[in-house]
Order: C-alpha cells, then sequence, then structure tokens
C-alpha cells in the first residue's frame, strides 16, 4: 500500500515544525539521542485504504511506550479483565511516566495502569511463551498482523542501550516483585520489555494500526478481528485517560483524541471509525510527549473538528 503525499498536511507539518526548537530528543536511552530533533512526519490512514502523508514517512523510529496499548490489547485478549486488571490497575496518575512513588504510598501497591513503566512492566511479564524467543516471537507475530506487514522487527541497538541503562525500570519491578505484583524474572522481563519498546517501524505502520483500533479491532486491508472489540475499547479508554501521561487532561481538552505518545517521538492518534494517524517527531516536551507531533494534532484537531467530545 502506497501513501500519497499531500500538500495540505505538509503545510500543517511545516507549521507544527516551528517549535520543535523548544523541544529535546530523548537521551537517558543513549541511542535515542542520536534522532534528529527537526524531524517530522504524518501518516493518516483512514478505514477505507486510503492513505495521505507528509513529510519523510518512510523514516523508522523505535514504539517505546505506544508498545504498551499494544503488549495490553495482547494480555487482555489471553487472560481476560479479571486477571490483568488483578495485577494492573485502571487510573490515570499524575506523575511522570517512569516514577515509583505510587508504588509506595498506594495500598496495595499496585501500579495505578499499564500505560505508566510500572504497569507495562507487569503487563509484559504476562505475555505467554515458554522461552524468552517464543514469548517475542508471539508479540512481534501480532504486531505484524496488525500492521499486516511481516517485515517488522525490533531495533538491537535500541533495545541493548536501553537494557544496559534501564535502572530505574528494574527498581520498578523489584519494588512490585516484593509485593507479589510480580511473578516473573526481572532481567527476563527487562529483555522481553527492552526488546518490545525497540520495536520499529514508520508513522504509515502506526497509522495502520491506529485505524485498527479506530474500526473496533478490525483489520482495513485483512478483514481480521485482530483484537476483540471489547479489549478495542479498553485499549482506546486508556489511550484518552492515560496515553499521554500527566499531559493526558490537557490533550483531551487540546485534541479530544484517543493518542498514544512514546519517549522516540512517536504518537498513534485514533479518529473513532475514520482513520489513525501516526506521527513520529522526536523533540519531546518536558512530560515526555513530542512537542511538534501535539502541536500537529491540536491543528488538525481544531481544522477537521476531530475532538470526540
Ligand atoms: O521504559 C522506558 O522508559 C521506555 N522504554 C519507554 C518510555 C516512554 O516511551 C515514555 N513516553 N513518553
Amino acid at each position: 500500500m502506497v501513501c500519497r503525499h499531500n500538500d495540505e498536511l505538509e503545510a500543517l507539518v511545516k507549521e507544527a515544525k516551528k517549535v520543535t526548537d523548544e523541544g529535546e530528543v530523548a537521551s537517558y536511552i543513549p541511542a535515542l539521542a542520536k534522532a534528529d530533533k527537526h524531524d517530522l512526519s504524518v501518516a493518516i490512514y483512514y478505514s477505507n485504504n486510503i492513505c495521505l502523508s507528509a513529510g519523510d514517512v518512510e523514516k523508522t523510529f523505535t514504539l517505546q511506550s505506544i508498545s504498551k496499548v499494544l503488549s495490553l490489547a495482547l494480555v487482555l485478549m489471553e487472560y481476560g479483565k479479571d486477571k490483568v486488571f488483578s495485577y494492573v490497575g485502571q487510573e490515570p496518575t499524575g506523575d511522570p511516566f517512569n516514577s515509583i512513588i505510587k508504588l509506595e504510598t498506594m495500598n496495595p501497591s499496585k501500579p495505578l495502569n499499564p500505560m505508566i513503566n510500572a504497569g507495562a512492566l507487569a503487563v509484559t511479564s504476562l505475555i505467554r511463551g515458554k522461552t524468552a524467543k517464543e514469548r517475542l516471537d508471539y508479540l512481534l507475530s501480532f504486531i505484524r498482523r496488525l500492521t499486516n506487514n511481516q517485515k517488522i522487527t525490533y531495533c538491537r541497538e535500541v533495545a541493548e542501550s536501553e537494557y544496559s541503562t534501564s535502572m530505574i525500570n528494574r527498581a520498578l519491578c523489584y519494588y512490585m516483585k516484593q509485593y507479589g505484583i510480580f511473578e516473573d524474572e526481572v532481567e527476563a522481563v527487562m529483555d522481553l520489555y527492552t526488546k518490545q519498546c525497540a520495536i520499529e517501524m514508520n508513522s504509515l505502520d502506526l497509522a495502520k494500526i491506529g485505524s485498527v483500533f479506530a474500526l473496533n479491532g478490525r483489520h482495513p486491508e485483512t478483514g481480521e478481528q485482530v483484537i476483540s472489540k471489547d479489549v478495542a475499547r479498553i485499549c482506546k479508554t486508556f489511550m484518552v485517560t492515560c496515553g499521554m501521561y500527566n499531559a493526558s487532561g490537557e490533550f483531551a481538552i487540546k485534541v479530544g483524541i484517543p493518542a498514544k505518545s512514546g519517549v522516540s517521538g512517536g504518537i498513534m492518534g485514533i479518529s473513532p471509525y475514520d482513520f489513525g494517524i501516526g506521527i513520529f517527531g522526536p523533540a519531546l516536551d518536558e512530560k515526555g510527549n513530542s512537542i511538534a507531533g501535539v502541536k500537529l494534532l491540536e491543528i488538525m484537531s481544531e481544522m477537521y473538528r476531530l475532538s470526540i467530545f
């Protein structure tokens, strides 16, 4: 499927790009620091398989936290809500994505939601498989069905870079293990989680995943129900309440669509029934969201009246 370049969208990208100077690329995962902070691309994938784009949509990036929605969908379909929500909560948090504070102050000590790192690590620990390879293959094959792209894999350099430096995430795992929220081996989960976060694609692939959510789990190209309708609904609800971390409230007011960001600068957005949006803009704001990506969505939301509220 080819995505057609669109001049109107390109003008919006040009406008949103102006704020990239005010952001910084993530550097706490050393390999991400190599990104060009002035990049910005967008693809819109419609439910009738038409796709429009602007910027360099061939450029690939790693999913980082966007992968948290996909691992959540996978384990919810596997085990159901009762089991999954016994390990992770359903409430937003006003704290940064890698904060440990609520694990300490909440009773029981359970991560507030699956979009913050603690919750996502607990979710990843539930991914089925007897060996590390089996678990990763299971996740990758799900993401290949979502993108309808068999070439999707993870970026070794980014995975290794995060694995060798991610001490706060290890601390979160050990803390949860102490309280029985986490039963697996910490290093095994860190290995799987860092590979999950390093799954690589371009904005077109990401927009296509968004369109699957827009169609309540049905793939617009293959017709396959890749995610059950109920699980797609739960994931979209988490994207509204927690998808942009402690900026989710402001984002809901300014943009008003389900969306999930990652520190690589990716954002997946969903316009219910209509289309999925994939954005890559690596300059981040202070909360870890793509600064130009959010700006672009604000402009698009106002122009095309995207808010679901
Ligand atoms: O665990 C981490 O810190 C990263 N792999 C993902 C964090 C992330 O993408 C937060 N997003 N804005």
